[in-house]
């Protein structure tokens, strides 16, 4: 009942110029995609040429970031009405780069959740340990307690429009995957989480990707995991040919 979802974060990669070109190359690439939802997270002066390469096709384009208000005096920031004004139906959140480069804390990263969805877009909402706290044992209640902060005060129906994205931060850009053993037991801890917090019914239709270099070598053994319900992939996602192999898992 949980549709796989492959979504590409580019980070602050691609000129407005590269990421038109990779947008047209994966509308070509997808054009007989399997059925499963893609999406993808170009940084902002990107997003106006991508979604207009995809145009017509099923890809959804997101921002990276947004502020929590809607417009005014806010400079350097971009709203999730803009966002959605500029062909972005979802958006990223609480990613651990912006937890660690931007400080951005859980009382933030909640009310951008609020923000993206007031703004009508659905929200990936990242979580995950680093490694000294995933050696300290503390890895369920690290991933918990950011949960519990960014998505706590939602309620049932509105957590219809968030996905959770559980990412190691051990395993981002490093090379080092988390074995599928490993993330399926984050992934079952968090959807007990939810079933918990609010329902089974909640729980049940969550989808969580796992995040961390993922790549075409080891994307169907993570994928193969019960509780595991799509990837949020970094590096192998700027290239068409990787991330098309990637929206192709199942005949891997
Ligand atoms: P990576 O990044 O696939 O390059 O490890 C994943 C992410 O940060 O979303």
């Amino acid at each position: 009942m949980r549709r796989p979802l492959i979504a590409g974060n580019w980070k602050m990669n691609t000129t407005p110029e590269e990421g038109a070109e990779l947008g047209r190359a994966l509308a070509k690439a997808l054009v007989d995609a399997p059925a499963v939802d893609v999406a993808v997270y170009p940084p902002f002066l990107s997003i106006g040429p991508v979604a207009q390469a995809l145009r017509g096709t099923d890809v959804a384009v997101g921002g990276q970031d947004l502020h929590t208000e809607t417009g005014g005096a806010y400079t350097g920031n971009t709203s999730g009405e803009m966002l959605a004004a500029a062909g972005c139906t979802t958006v990223l959140v609480g990613h651990s780069e912006r937890r660690t480069y931007e400080q951005e804390s859980g009382e933030l990263l909640a009310a951008k959740t609020r923000a993206g969805l007031r703004a009508g877009l659905w929200v990936t909402f990242c979580c995950g340990e680093t490694d000294a706290q995933r050696d300290a044992g503390d890895t369920l209640d690290v991933v918990r307690g950011q949960l519990a902060d960014g998505l706590g005060g939602l309620t049932a129906n509105e957590l219809r429009n968030v996905v959770i994205a559980y990412e190691p931060v051990w395993a981002i850009g490093t090379g080092r995957t988390a074995t599928p053993e490993q993330a399926q037991d984050v992934h079952a801890a968090i959807r007990a989480w939810v079933t918990s917090t609010w329902d089974a019914g909640v729980g049940r239709s969550m989808r969580i990707l796992y995040g961390g270099s993922v790549k075409p070598t080891n994307v169907v053994g993570i994928m193969a995991k019960p509780d595991i319900d799509g990837a949020l992939v970094g590096g192998a996602s700027l290239k068409a040919d990787s991330f098309d192999a990637l929206v192709r898992f199942q005949s891997l």
